[in-house]
């Protein structure tokens, strides 16, 4: 094997080998806290190897959207972002105020309309690959990446679901959108090899507690609806803003009420709906858990006004969209 010693040039050419699909780029924009600017070449878009984040997963994260040039529930983002930095007594590089304007400056540049965006904030450089994180300083990386568009069929048909037998985070570190992601990437794929689109970890008591990117909820026989209690799961966004959407279908009679409590396999196979939660497909029903058929099969009326209500909150809820500066970078 020629194992040449490769110099910039090589690795930053502008078309490197390495980096796949250089020409249609999934990733349109990267802010870095150590550069203190953005980038738009895929190939530049790196973090040291002795951030730790990358060798000891010690960072975390945020997953969000922007749709039609505003960023969808933006403040609850940053405040769960903020709430895993304080589990886990990570300083942020920037208050939360510097963060946002950070993010829309990064939308901006990367000039699209629709896509996702993820906020990484890792323990930093340093201390010669070891564990200790002390007097690493915390930094900042912000990626702008194209929209991924759900398959389809997960509307019209439904979705289908197992019990993973991946065991979930214990509850302190459910609660940390950090990136230590190993359980939840081994449920996703046994999901995969099982054939099925989703798996479903269990909590520590053996009920029903998050996929791996995903919180779960039921509607049961009264037609309550029913999510996990959130000490055991991560505190999803979308799943909270079902549950705020909802009280329109209690109102509407839809739905006798909402309530947060443990969730049995049983119950779960014996529901008349149960839904998947996360920002990439807002909500989607499972219409098969465990080889059960749940309700009637198909996509249920619960599922459908969700649905919907979504739509409306993603194009008309101000309260929820922040506007992308989008002229502001363009004029300077
Ligand atoms: C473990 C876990 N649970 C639930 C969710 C859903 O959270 P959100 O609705 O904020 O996307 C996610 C999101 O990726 C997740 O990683």
């Amino acid at each position: 094997m020629d194992l040449r010693v490769l110099s910039r040039e090589d690795i930053f050419s502008p078309r490197p080998e390495w980096r796949f699909e250089p020409e249609a780029p999934d990733y349109f924009a990267m802010y870095s806290s150590l550069w203190g600017g953005i980038v738009k070449d895929p190939a530049l878009m790196l973090i040291p190897l002795d951030d730790h984040m990358v060798h000891r997963g010690d960072g975390i994260f945020e997953a969000f959207k922007c749709v039609k040039g505003h960023i969808y529930n933006f403040d609850a983002h940053l405040s769960r972002l903020e709430n895993s930095a304080r589990l886990i007594s990570l300083n942020l590089p920037f208050d939360l105020e510097t963060i946002k304007e950070i993010t829309l400056k990064t939308v901006a540049i990367a000039g699209v309309k629709d896509c996702r965006i993820r906020i990484y904030v890792s323990r930093g450089l340093g201390n010669a690959f070891s564990c200790s994180p002390v007097d690493c300083r915390s930094q900042l990386y912000v990626v702008v990446l194209k929209e991924s568009v759900p398959p389809p069929y997960y509307y019209t048909d439904g979705a289908s679901a197992i019990t993973s037998c991946i065991p979930t985070k214990a509850s302190f570190f459910a609660q940390v959108k950090s990136c230590n992601y190993l359980p939840n990437a081994l449920a996703h794929l046994e999901a995969h090899e099982k054939g099925a689109d989703f798996a479903i970890m269990l909590d520590q008591q053996g009920y029903l507690a998050e996929g791996p990117t995903q919180s779960i909820a039921i509607v049961d026989h009264q037609k309550i609806f029913k999510y996990p209690r959130l000490d055991n799961t991560l505190k999803g966004t979308t799943l909270l803003r079902a549950v705020a959407l909802a009280e329109e279908l209690v109102e509407a009679g839809e739905l006798k009420s909402i309530s947060s409590s443990d969730i049995s396999r049983e119950e779960a196979y014996n529901s008349l709906e149960m839904f998947a939660f996360t920002v990439g497909i807002a909500v989607v029903p499972i219409v098969k858990y465990d080889e059960k058929v749940i309700g009637t099969g198909k996509p249920g009326p619960v599922f459908r006004r969700l649905l919907k209500l979504f739509q409306r909150d993603y194009t008309e809820n101000r309260e929820l969209l922040t506007p992308v500066p989008y002229d502001e970078v363009a004029n300077g």
